[in-house]
């Protein structure tokens, strides 16, 4: 079944958690959290506490973090350690992406790849086995309310082509109009920021973006 992530960095910043409660409530399956460094994006976002505080408040909800840092080898016990259920790093940090992949498994976390838009597919075929999730990327990664780029959906199925069995997951400009195009290339993860914090119903919007998954 397809899985429902919503961007905490699309939430009204002064109401964490009146808006992170709504989404939980509307049924949604993971929080995905988007740390930024200003550095290897040009926006800076949230630190290890937000994330303890949403383990603290939703000990179930898993938390998938996606660390969008130059140097997240020095982070992955961090954040493990306050309460992510996955962390995410980029195939385009100039460090060791085994070495962190198998990091991040040895914190007791899953591990997931991440892929820029202009960064091909073939990025991630060494490190298929040391991965759990590869998240296409399918906005310019830094800031939410941008138009996805359809010239990154090649990527979903070029990865299951290659043998990857783990789960596809899709972050930037995901909208209920456009998740077919996801769906039918194997999306697994929807990661969705203002097209679900920005919504009157999103208990609604959630409903209708699973039916779209479903068979038939
Ligand atoms: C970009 C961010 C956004 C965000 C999703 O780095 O990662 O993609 O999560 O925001 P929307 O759904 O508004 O594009
Ligand atoms: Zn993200």
């Amino acid at each position: 079944m397809l899985k429902i992530a919503p961007s905490i960095l699309a939430a009204d910043p002064l109401n964490l958690e009146a808006d992170t409660r709504r989404l939980r409530d509307a049924g949604c399956d993971w929080f995905h959290v988007d740390v930024m460094d200003a550095h290897f994006v040009p926006n800076l976002s949230f630190g290890p506490e937000i994330v303890r505080a949403l383990r603290r408040r939703y000990p179930e909800m898993p938390l998938d973090v996606h660390l969008m840092m130059d140097n997240p080898e020095s982070y992955i016990d961090c954040f493990a350690e306050a309460g992510a259920t996955g962390i995410t790093i980029h195939a385009e940090i100039p460090g060791d992406v085994a070495e962190v992949l198998r990091a991040i498994r040895a914190a007791g976390c899953y591990a997931g790849l991440s892929l820029k838009p202009d960064t091909p597919a073939e990025a991630a075929m060494p490190y298929l086995s040391l991965m759990d999730l590869c998240l296409i990327m399918t906005v310019e990664p830094g800031f939410g309310g941008q138009e996805l780029r359809l010239d990154t959906l090649p990527k979903l199925r070029a990865l299951r082509e290659e043998g990857f069995t783990g789960l596809i997951e899709a972050d930037g400009g995901l909208k209920l109009r456009n998740l077919p195009l996801l769906i039918e290339r194997g999306l697994d993860v929807a990661v969705i920021g203002t097209g679900l914090f920005r919504t009157e119903d999103p208990a609604e919007k959630i409903r209708a973006m699973r039916a779209l998954a479903l068979p038939g």
